[in-house]
């Protein structure tokens, strides 16, 4: 018999419970233990359910009680959760969170304290909710060095621009039914501006490369710039546009590491993923890409990888998980600048043919859509350094940048 204890009993906490309470059999056969929730911590209270009497208040309960060995975290935010975490794996008990903030703030630190303590930290529900990712780039893909990790990892922002691309909703028509749907938040400031999509890069770069990534040092774009005029080019370019998230290893042992809307090619495998669904590109020297693909929200598809973890503890009490990366320092996240890039350029113009003929002077290889209606020209680039880009986009005196965003082929 193996005690845990969930801390919080949100949507994804009352998933863990209830998938362990309603599937106990499956969960201790596949777990070669009983599994038992001798605490629930949350402060409110829940009436009615058959694990009523598991709720406590008190956190001390927990951590002091040397019969749990296994501590769920799905509480979110990095205060408590961040305290409780650490007493925890101290306490010589294992941890599995959902919580991205946590593991993007603080992976490397707790995962510290997990191998002095001889505990496991898992997380794979942090990245891509229900969608193995974690695990297989931790255990499947390890005999690669891994180059580059691309995802679509916010649900909330797909469905929105999907609703933009198929449907021509606007982007605040499209918010809206997302709140109404339940997936965006009331303020979903952290779905839009990009900052949850930012921390699941953190936590995938951390792991690819062996370093810790933090936050600040990702560069991060959400999509409130995007309107239907950027989603019509685009469709003319044969691309369709999608938040990602991408991180790569440059030949001086930095990486880049960035959030931001782009043109995605249709021929690319990240181009058909739709609605709230996420997908994570994962390129290795060896496998080449390969696309993990799933529900990347939601209730019970992240509480199933939480539990999965759970079950993943529980077989390995006395022994530690392959999961491990080290601090993060202040130069190791590079500017993108040298990097290879192609952009899409949005630009006002009073007069389209000495734009196009200015366009032709100084890029090569590029695609146009002239739009007399709007006065604008919208060009695709060549794939070039982008700082090289930048300069050549700067230098344009015909017309007026209205905006530009990275291209993906
Ligand atoms: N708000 C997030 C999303 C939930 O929409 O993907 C999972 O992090």
């Amino acid at each position: 018999m193996i005690d845990i204890a969930i801390m919080g009993h949100g949507v994804v906490g009352s998933g863990v419970a209830e998938i362990i309470y309603n599937h106990s059999k499956r969960v201790s056969e596949k777990a070669k233990e009983d599994i038992r929730i001798k605490y629930i911590l949350d402060l409110r209270d829940f009436e009615g359910l058959p694990y009523s009497d598991k709720f406590t208040k008190d956190f001390n309960k927990i951590v002091n009680d040397p019969d749990v060995k296994i501590v769920v975290e799905v509480m979110g935010g990095c205060t408590f959760a961040y305290d409780y975490v650490k007493a925890c794996l101290l306490a010589g008990k294992s941890v599995c969170t959902s919580n991205k903030e946590l593991v993007a703030a603080k992976g490397a630190e707790l995962l510290d304290i997990a191998l002095e303590k001889n505990v496991n930290f898992l997380f794979e529900a942090s990245v891509g909710g229900g969608t193995p990712v974690l695990r297989p780039m931790a255990q499947c893909l390890t005999a690669n060095e891994i180059t580059e990790v691309t995802g679509i990892l916010n649900g909330t922002t797909n469905f929105i621009l999907t609703k933009m691309i198929e449907d021509n909703m606007s982007f605040e028509d499209a918010l809206k039914l997302a709140q109404d749907l339940g997936y965006a938040e009331k303020d979903p400031t952290a779905d839009i501006e990009g900052h949850d999509a930012c921390r699941k890069i953190c936590i995938l770069a951390s792991l690819g490369f062996g370093k810790h990534v933090y936050p600040e040092q990702v560069k991060t774009e959400g999509i409130t710039n995007v309107s239907l005029d950027d989603v019509e080019y685009a469709n003319g370019f044969g691309c369709v546009i999608k938040l990602v998230g991408r991180t790569r290893k440059l030949d001086n042992g930095k990486i880049t590491a960035n959030v931001y809307p782009a043109l995605v090619s249709k021929d690319h495998m990240l181009s058909g993923v739709s609605d709230v669904f996420n997908a994570i590109m994962v390129r290795g020297d060896e496998v080449g890409d390969v696309m993990f693909y799933g529900r990347g929200a939601g209730k019970f598809p992240t509480a199933s990888a939480v539990v999965g973890d759970v079950i993943d503890c529980a077989k390995h009490l006395a022994s530690r998980k392959y999961l491990h990366w080290n601090e993060g320092e202040a130069d190791y996240v590079a500017s993108s600048d040298n990097d290879i890039a192609r952009f899409y350029v949005r630009l006002k113009t009073n007069d389209s043919n000495k734009t196009v003929k200015e366009i032709e002077s100084k890029f090569s290889n590029t695609s146009y859509i002239v739009n007399a209606d709007k006065d604008e020209v919208a060009m695709l680039t060549e794939n070039d350094i982008e700082i090289t880009l930048k300069n050549q986009i700067g230098s344009l005196d015909s017309c007026e940048v209205i905006k530009t965003f990275h291209v993906i082929d």
